[in-house]
């Protein structure tokens, strides 16, 4: 029996992600020089192991409500009021992915349509997919800030959303507040939501980095997580915050299918937001500078304030993102080509969350392949 006809017709054209290539190839090399990992290689804060182990010795294991634990919305509540002076509705998401989720649920209607700039996070196009919504791919390139007239071009009838990043991902570029300003006023005068997914705004390393919140608080839903900043990305914590009416339907909605984001993992992301990283942002500050200076001259690329990406353009002599890519695996490198993340397979990503030593070895292999 083949258990094929059981699959729904929606999932089959959702390609896998092209990080899983890289991943597989990955599991042939004998210790690879990995800069593909997109999550940070400091391990959690003690304290906040700590009060995990503790909320689950304490048996804090239920359910808590589905809006998250009380204490911990107040504090993200009293942050966001201190940060934009903005009171929103929220609630506790499973990351920022189970946040992007409910909010298209909530939101898109078969046909309706999303702006998502081109390069793009790998699951934005295939969850507006998923629930049935069109993806409309806006170019970001060459210099990865969002132009307002490419995006005010893409609006048709149907566009309803308007999904930013910032810092991004894969390209670690800080929106500037003129960009973000920009496409607020468009969101406003074309009556659209902003989504702005934001996991990445602790790790900001030439000043902080602006929201849609400080332009267009009402029309913003706001995307935040713990997994970046303090290392949880295995425990699931994020929060969405925004207009009461769609936190209302997103919130619904989680009741019926995550439920509520982890008890112990709450308690943690508590504690996390008495945490001070900022050491740790000190530290992915200098890796960024490490990174750039090891491959400047060699490779163009633009210089990222924010995540933990580097996006360069692959040498002229390489065909593609991915031949380039495949050169380097075979030198024992492991990047991840541009097409994973874009409709362009004309850079790479380097994740540069490693330790110094592997990114020194995997910028000579880079420069070499540059040269070759
Ligand atoms: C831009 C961006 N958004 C969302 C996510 C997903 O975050 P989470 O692990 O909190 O679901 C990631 C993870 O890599 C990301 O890079």
């Amino acid at each position: 029996m083949t258990a094929q006809r059981f699959i729904a017709d929606h999932v089959l054209p959702l390609g896998s992600s092209g990080i899983r290539r890289v991943f597989e190839l990955a599991a042939t090399l004998d210790d690879p020089i990995d800069l593909s990992i997109g999550q940070p290689d400091f391990p959690v804060p003690e304290n906040i192991k700590e009060t995990m182990c503790g909320a689950i010795r304490g048996d804090r294991n239920s359910y808590t409500p589905s809006r998250g634990l009380p204490a911990l919305r107040e504090r993200i509540a009293a942050d966001l009021k201190a940060e934009f002076d903005w009171e929103p509705d929220l609630f506790v998401t499973c990351g920022v992915s189970g946040g992007l989720l409910l909010a298209l649920m909530a939101c898109i209607n078969p046909g309706d349509e999303v702006l998502i700039g081109d390069p793009y996070f790998v699951s934005y196009k295939q969850l507006v997919r998923l629930v049935g919504g069109v993806p409309v791919l806006v170019d970001l390139y060459e210099d990865f800030q969002a132009r307002p007239d490419r995006f005010e071009a893409a609006i048709t009838d149907k566009t309803k959303i308007i999904l930013l990043c910032s810092p991004g991902n894969p390209t670690g570029v800080v929106q500037s507040a003129q960009s973000i300003q920009a496409v607020a006023e468009l969101a406003q005068r074309r009556d659209l939501l902003l989504i702005s997914d934001e996991i990445y705004t602790k790790l900001s390393y030439d000043g902080p980095s602006s929201s849609p919140v400080r332009f267009a608080p009402e029309r913003t839903l706001l995307l935040r997580g713990f997994g970046k900043s303090h290392a949880l990305t295995g425990l699931r914590l994020g929060y969405a915050a925004g207009p009461e009416e769609i936190i209302a339907q997103m919130a619904k909605l989680q009741q019926y299918t995550f439920v509520c984001a982890p008890h112990p993992g709450q308690v943690g992301a508590l504690e996390a937001m008495d945490t001070d990283v900022s050491h740790q942002v000190d530290r992915y500050r200098a890796k960024r500078d490490l990174i750039c200076a090891e491959l400047k001259g060699a490779f163009d690329f633009v210089r990222p304030s924010g995540g933990f990406y580097l996006f360069p353009k692959v040498p002229k002599q390489y065909a593609s993102g991915n031949a380039f890519v495949d050169a380097a695996i075979e030198r024992n490198l492991l990047i991840i080509p541009g097409d994973a993340f874009s409709e362009r397979d004309t850079h790479f990503r380097i994740s540069y969350a490693a330790p110094d030593d592997r990114l020194r070895q995997g910028c000579e292999i880079l420069r070499d392949l540059a040269a070759g």
